[in-house]
């Protein structure tokens, strides 16, 4: 993890908050790099959920939503980590996470740092409170999101009625969420502030346990078509059910501390929109005009991931130390991420072998002509070796090498970054060919 922390830093990938300052925990900043690492596996996520199936549309709800939904969806109620004090040290650790503390330290209220007393445990909840308008009174108080599926929710009548959707459909969503966490270590794995993919698929009552099962084969084979090894992904399922859910498991991926929760996959049956039936007055059930107008409240299959997260598993999963020669140098390692090449920050680099004779301006004509089709990169400095390891460095699957050839016959040197493998082709032939590479790849 520190090598990723430090490499992300160094290229520009993700930077502490507020840095200058001395930081602030739980939030992170996204520079170049990581910004186009995040909004493609944002694409991809959007591409899978709403291009490539039918009965599924977008949403982008406000974070700032009425007070009351909150405490219909039982979140100002359940929604907390139990926690410990010590009374000596002031250490707070959470009395249900073992990496903090463990279960007889808990019991026996013994800080593990200096052996003091714990108080007992208390509930803190997690949501982060303000208020709205000039007074700061309890009629201002307003929270901020801790999970971006109660805006599915309350729009839903909205959506059915003005798509004329019919169940089952679904409404797919990417936003940020906020939640006072006290434990943020881990790099960009557990934030305060953090971006959710959230998926609700509603269904009719009874067709909850097939729909279910249905998104979690889709949800577990998503992830292997964007490069993630299949083996660095697993089960968990719940024993312990979140207050609005009937069932629910955990895709967890193997990050550098463990496998870790990526994504829950949640039958929330009808909790949801009959807390908010209730709460609002409003009737949130569904006629089923095909079926002699049946009404009844959905029951919802949310498959819910952290897009942030997603970016720490992509970048976990993609790095390798990889030993490329024998020379007894450091030359003989690279440092690698392979990314798929949709997910990849920059698709292709374009560098010129020289930056005289004419070749630095041919190498840009020919970036300028690849930029309308890829996100590209141009670097004329340095050993053509080392501008290959910068840029495998960071991802990028495909350099172009221009050289005096070029500016003879008009082909170049494409490079491949898993294999090193280089070939000559034709620049007229570059865009088709980066193309076919992308639809085509395969990690190996
Ligand atoms: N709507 C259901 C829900 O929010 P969750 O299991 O609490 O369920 C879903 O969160 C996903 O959101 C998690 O699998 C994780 O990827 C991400 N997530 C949750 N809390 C997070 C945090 N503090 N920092 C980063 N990601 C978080």
């Amino acid at each position: 993890m520190e090598k990723i922390v430090s490499l992300c830093k160094r290229r520009g990938f993700v930077f502490q908050s507020s840095e200058i300052y001395g930081g602030q925990n739980g939030a992170w900043d996204y520079g170049p790099l990581g910004i186009e690492l995040k909004n493609n596996i944002q694409k991809a996520w959007w591409r899978e959920m709403t291009q490539l199936h039918d009965s599924i549309v977008g949403l982008d709800a406000a974070i700032l939503m009425h007070p009351k939904v909150w405490e219909a969806s039982g979140h100002v109620a359940n929604f907390s980590d139990p926690l410990v004090d010590c009374k000596d040290c002031k250490s707070r650790f959470r009395a249900d996470d073992d990496t903090q503390i463990s279960k007889e330290n808990v019991e026996a209220r013994k800080c593990p740092k200096c052996g003091g007393p714990l108080t007992e445990p208390r509930a803190f909840n997690l949501m982060f409170k303000t208020s709205i308008g000039p007074a700061q009174d309890t009629s201002s108080v307003i929270y901020l999101r801790p999970e971006t599926a109660q805006g599915i929710y309350v729009n839903y009548k909205n959506i059915a009625q003005s798509n004329r959707l019919k169940i089952p459909f679904g409404i797919a969503q990417v936003g940020k969420a906020f939640r006072n966490e006290i434990v943020t270590k881990n790099f960009i794995f557990r934030t305060c502030e953090f971006e959710q993919m959230e998926m609700q698929f509603f269904v009719k009552p009874g067709d909850d346990e097939k729909f279910f099962e249905y998104w979690r084969e889709q949800r577990m084979g998503y992830y292997p078509k964007y490069g993630i090894r299949a083996e660095k992904l697993r089960w968990h399922h719940h024993e312990k059910l979140a207050h609005y859910a009937k069932d629910a498991y955990d895709i967890e991926f193997e990050f550098p501390m463990g496998f870790q929760e990526l994504e829950g996959i949640h039958n929330r049956t009808d909790f949801d929109l009959t807390q908010h039936t209730k709460f609002s007055g409003k009737d949130l059930q569904y006629i089923d005009q095909d079926n002699g107008n049946e009404r009844y409240i959905p029951y919802i299959i949310e498959t819910s991931a952290g897009l942030t997260r997603n970016v720490l598993m992509f970048l976990c999963d993609a790095y390798e130390e990889e030993k490329v020669a024998d020379k007894g140098n450091d030359d003989d390692w690279r440092t690698v991420l392979h990314f798929h090449p949709s997910i990849a920050p920059v698709t292709v680099a374009v560098l010129p072998l020289m930056k005289k004779d004419g070749l630095a301006e041919l190498a840009k004509d020919i970036q300028n002509e690849l930029k309308e089709d890829f996100m590209t990169d141009y670097d004329q400095s340095g050993a053509i070796g080392k501008r290959y390891r910068r840029q495998d460095e960071v991802g990028t699957p495909f350099c172009v090498t221009v050289d005096y050839d070029s500016k003879e016959d008009d082909t170049v040197t494409l490079r491949f970054r898993d294999s090193m493998e280089q070939v000559r082709i034709k620049r007229s032939e570059l865009s088709a060919r980066i193309r076919a590479e992308i639809k085509n790849y395969k990690r190996v």
